[in-house]
Formats: structure tokens, sequence, C-alpha cells
């Protein structure tokens, strides 16, 4: 049914968890939102609104006072389950919190990483080489962010085991878990490392955070979990999708591939611009009260579905956006991949290190690689987009 506020030129049924032709190509899915109107309101799922347009997608997600960002996601019942701190926030209540998280991603800690992640993702690399070819997802993708979130926090790499069913639930959910199952196998797997880092704190990372007080006082375990929850469910299958997509467009684009083997100096840049290009994170937002915008009025408690693709790519936003071009060298503030505003991603230091050392020892190790022949990836819509099957090969 069609809200009192909402007029009929509005209106569409775009369903942003299978939006059509979303399986094939995601981001020529979300393309046919585009047209004519910054605002339109789809029927499905229960019934929000899409920002249409690129300046309007960036302004909306910028405006933590007239969007509140409690309901999480347009899924019924999400964000009563997860309740993130600090995704879930606003201000003021927002703001203590995620000092102490920011803090605890200090660039010197992220930099620390370095040796660690390079030395897991050659690894990987070195297993893979010689067998010519691999399903990228599974057995490169999927692994690489468990291991370094698992470093991270200052617990035995050999739990992978434990968090990779979550991981794969996350990525590619079956059906065979509720999101509260899900959030609970979380939080059974953190409570002991919670409990024990909040009386005696190390050198990692919960430590670090757990350890800055909230407005003078501790944090309570309530507050613990859904912090640590935060940061295991933000820094998983985002990363995942995030290096899907730079390995599906080198290996389509065999140039590129060449150009970052003869000018490895390139690649922080290309990292950014490959992930400007390859936006895959949506956030809905809540009206906090009415507001006019693009000639529509949104009513206090709308929700509003913002996809970071509609603006990255978006002509108006940036030149030839289509195109990748590693010497745009834009600032990665400039894109939405990673948020814009209060929220803007605490883990984006940590994330792009992930995608530069992944370059750097994938195209020194892999010769010229292609989606296997006969095989064409496949995309799953959602929250966080996904590339669910991605074949390559190599001679
Ligand atoms: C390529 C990888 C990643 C992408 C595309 C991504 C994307 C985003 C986006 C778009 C937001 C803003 C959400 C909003 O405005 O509602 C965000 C926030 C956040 N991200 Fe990431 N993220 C990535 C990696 C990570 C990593 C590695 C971590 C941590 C280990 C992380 C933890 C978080 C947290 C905790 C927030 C909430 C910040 C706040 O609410 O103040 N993310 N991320």
């Amino acid at each position: 049914m069609r809200p009192d506020n909402v007029p009929a030129d509005r209106v569409i049924e775009f369903d942003v968890f299978a939006p059509p032709g979303g399986e094939s190509d995601y981001f020529a899915a979300w393309d046919t939102v585009r047209g004519k109107h910054g605002l339109l309101w789809t029927t499905a799922n229960g019934g929000h609104w899409i920002a249409a347009d690129g300046e309007l997608t960036r302004q909306i997600w910028g405006d933590a006072e007239t969007f509140s960002s409690e309901a999480l996601a347009v899924t019924p019942g999400l964000g009563e389950a997860m309740r993130f701190i600090p995704l879930q926030q606003d201000a003021p209540e927002h703001k203590p919190f995620r000092s102490a998280i920011m803090k605890g991603f200090g660039n010197n800690h992220v930099m620390a990483m370095e040796p660690v992640i390079r030395s897991v993702t050659r690894d990987l690399i070195a297993d893979l080489r010689p067998r010519q070819g691999c399903e990228f997802m599974q057995e490169f993708a999927e692994i690489v962010p468990i291991h370094v979130f698992l470093t991270l926090i200052g617990v035995p790499t050999e739990d992978r085991a434990k968090l990779r069913p979550l991981g794969q639930q996350l990525t590619r959910p079956d059906g065979t878990m509720t999101v509260e199952q899900l959030r609970d196998a979380a939080d059974d797997y953190l409570r002991p490392y919670i409990v024990e880092r909040l009386a005696n704190p190390g050198q990692d990372l919960f430590s670090r955070i757990l350890a800055i007080p909230i407005e003078g006082r501790p944090w309570t375990l309530d507050e613990a979990q859904r912090m640590c929850r935060n940061l295991l469910f933000g820094g998983l299958d985002t990363v995942v999708s995030m290096f899907g997509n730079i390995a599906l467009h080198l290996a389509r684009n065999p140039k590129d591939q060449a150009l970052l083997r003869e000018r490895p100096d390139l690649i922080p840049q290309a990292a950014d611009e490959l992930m400007r290009r390859y936006p895959m994170v949506s956030v809905t937002r809540n009206v906090v009260h009415d507001v006019d915008m693009d000639g529509v009025t949104l009513k206090e408690g709308d929700l509003v579905y913002l996809n970071s693709s509609i603006h990255n790519l978006d002509p108006k936003c940036f030149d030839n956006p289509l195109a990748v071009d590693f010497e745009r060298n834009l600032p990665p503030v400039r894109h939405t991949t990673m948020g814009v505003g209060a929220h803007r991603c605490v883990g984006a230091g940590l994330a792009r290190l992930e995608a530069i050392l992944f370059l750097e020892e994938w195209l020194s190790a892999i010769p010229t690689f292609r989606v296997r022949e006969g095989t064409s990836p496949t995309y799953r819509a959602g929250n966080v987009g996904a590339i669910t099957d991605l074949r390559l090969a190599w001679d």
C-alpha cells in the first residue's frame, strides 16, 4: 500500500535483496533505479524510500540529525537483534563509543598488522598458484578477513575453523540460521575473550578499546558485547566482497593487471579507485522528523535506503564513473564505499591495507589470470552485496 505522503509517480517495485538481474550483475541492477527522481518509494519489503541520485544519497548519509541509524536495515527485527555499538547509535550517545573505537584502530596499530596480513595472504596464494585456478571467494576471499580479525583480537588463528561457518552464513546465508542464532553464535564465541579482556586488558584491539572509559565509567558487559559483535560482523563480509570485486575486475581487464605489475607504485591508488568503482554496502536510515526533500515529504519513522553505488557511479558526482582509472587519485573520503559523516567506517584503513597487500602479493605471484572459461561469477544482493562464486584460471 502507498502511504499518503508518497506521490504515485514515485512508486516502484524494487526488492533490495533481489534486484532484477542482480544475481549476474549487482551494479547494473542498482543502476535501474537511477532516473528522473531523487527519491523513490519501493513497495517491496514493507515499503521504504530509496535514494536514487548520487548527491542526495551522500547528503542524507551525512545528515545524522535528520536521519537516525537506529534501524540498521529494512529487514524486520535485524536492528533489534544486533543492537550494534557504534553502528546503531545516534548522537550524543554515539560519540564516546565511536571515539574509543577509533583510538583502538589508530594508524600505528593498523600498520603493525602489515606483516601478519602479508604473510597469510602470501601463504594462501602460494598454495593456490600451482593449481592454475581456484574458486576465489571460498579459497581466498573468505579466509583472509577472519584471520585478520583473530589476530587483531589476539586469539589463536586456529580458531579460524570456528568462525568460518559464521562468516559464510553472513556472506552466503543458506537459511539454516536465523539472525538471532547467528548473533548468539558470535556472542558465544566472543564472550570468554571479552570477559577476560575487561578484567585483564592486554595489547589487543578489544583490550585497547575497552580500556577507554565511556564518559568516565567502565564499559558494561552488554555494551562490550554489542561493540565486539559490530567489529566482527562489520569486517567480514565487507572485506570478502571487496576482494571479490577487485579480483573480478582484474580478471576481466588483463591490461590493468599488466599496468600494476609494471607500476606497483600505483597499487595504493588502484586500491582506492577499485573500492570506489565497486562499492557493495547499503545502509538504512529512519527519518527523525518530517522533512521536505526532492519535492516529497519524508515522514517521521519512514525508512530510507542508501546504496553507495548510486553515489559512486553517478556521472554527476564522478567523471566517467564506470571507468577504472588508477590515476584518478581522489581522496577516499570523496566516495561513499566506506560511508560518509559520523558513522564513516572505522575499519577503512585496515580494509585499504588488506586491499593493497592482496594486490601486491597476488600480482607478484600469480601470472595473468582470467575468469575461467565457461563460468560466470554470481552475486547476491543485500545490505552487503556479495560475489558468491568466482572461478579464476591462469596458465
Ligand atoms: C571493504 C571493507 C569495508 C567496507 C566496504 C565497509 C563499509 C562500511 C560503511 C559503508 C560503514 C558506514 C555505515 C553507516 O553509515 O551506517 C561502515 C561502518 C563501520 N565499519 Fe566498515 N567497512 C569495511 C570494513 C570494515 C572493517 C575491516 C571493520 C572492522 C574490523 C569495520 C567496522 C565498521 C564499524 C564498527 C562501523 C560503524 C562505525 C560507526 O557507526 O561509527 N568495517 N563500514
